[in-house]
């Protein structure tokens, strides 16, 4: 569950870590009792912060954990929007669920839900997604972009690019982006994005981009078909920390999200291939309604890949597993 006070007090503790902060002072700015700021520092070492405590000057913050905290990821945000807004859960089931159900009561595009752990993570076509605690990122973020129903797949591609200039900002590493929305590092998925929405007749009500990355840990521990066709991101010489990946993906989603609204897909589209991983090859694709062999061309105005046959006839997908030809 969010807690304010806790998040609070982490959000001074981060702002202010060069200066030790007296329990009396704490209470006053938080509005709380002492022995709340005493039990919540408890909890913030129980969770790995290091919190040093002088007798007669108080708290200072000196050392923390990678956690998805939401104090740690607005210490870092760049955005107006997106990610303002965070509810951030120890465990849960799944951030999409959380995210559908904050967006029916109300809260405004670029909120966002984040976990350290599911424990039904979703994934596309009804799958599970595996989601170990304090590994990854496990983030969902509420949209309510203007724009006709059957666009909103361009939303995905979207927001894959921005999750590739992320990971590309934070640690050095390009990964490209199989169609429809995995990114891929030599070959195997780091991450994997589940647009899900809701509207009625041709109106948008809200748009769930939930977004899955393999950021730390160790594989060995994952279940064996995971292991094959999935992978984490590098460790650097340069220590990044997941808040700081996530601050990096939002300001890139809000950015191309703005220059989406502004300009429409065409640079989106443009961004989008020039990182893809299947474009010009031949590729097999398992739709809903059978199989296409052919050439991955690229995209169209709306974001369904154009495959040519050998025969010289175009298919549109919409929907579709694909893999390269071997
Ligand atoms: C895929 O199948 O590739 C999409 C995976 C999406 C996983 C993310 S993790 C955060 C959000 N919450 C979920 O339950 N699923 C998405």
């Amino acid at each position: 569950m969010p807690k304010p006070i806790r998040d609070h007090l982490l959000q001074v503790l981060l702002d202010r870590s060069s200066d030790y902060l007296s329990g009396t002072a704490l209470s006053s700015q938080l509005g709380c009792s002492r022995t709340a700021i005493w039990k919540h520092i408890n909890e913030l070492r129980a969770d790995g912060y290091e919190i040093e405590a002088r007798p007669n000057q108080g708290y200072r913050l000196c050392n923390q954990p990678d956690r998805m905290e939401a104090a740690e990821i607005k210490a870092l945000l760049h955005t107006k929007s997106f990610g303002q807004s965070i509810r951030y859960y120890s465990s849960l089931d799944s951030t999409q669920t959380a995210a559908h159900q904050w967006a029916r009561s109300g809260a405004e595009e670029g909120a966002l839900v984040v976990a350290e752990e599911q424990t039904a993570g979703r994934g596309r076509l009804g799958r599970s997604w595996h989601s170990p605690a304090q590994t990854g990122i496990w983030m969902s973020l509420i949209l309510r972009p203007p724009i006709p129903l059957t666009l909103a797949p361009q939303l995905t591609l979207l927001a894959s690019v921005a999750v590739a200039q992320g990971i590309e900002q934070a640690t050095g590493v390009s990964a490209s982006i199989k169609w429809p929305n995995d990114l891929l590092l030599e070959g195997k998925k780091v991450c994997g994005i589940l647009t899900e929405l809701r509207g009625e007749q041709d109106q948008i009500d809200y748009v769930i981009l939930g977004i899955g990355i393999n950021a730390k840990g160790v594989t060995h521990e994952w279940p064996e078909e995971i292991r094959e066709r999935a992978t984490i991101l590098p460790t650097t010489k340069r220590k990044w920390r997941r808040a700081e990946l996530t601050a990096l993906i939002l300001y890139s989603l809000e950015m191309l999200y703005q220059q989406y609204m502004d300009e429409g897909f065409a640079p989106i589209r443009t961004q989008w291939e020039a990182r893809s991983s299947m474009l010009g090859e031949r590729i097999n694709a398992r739709t809903g309604k059978g199989f296409v062999e052919g050439i991955a061309c690229g995209l169209n105005d709306h974001g369904a890949l154009v495959v040519t046959t050998s025969e010289g006839e175009q298919h549109l997908l919409y929907s579709a597993e694909i893999e390269r030809q071997a």
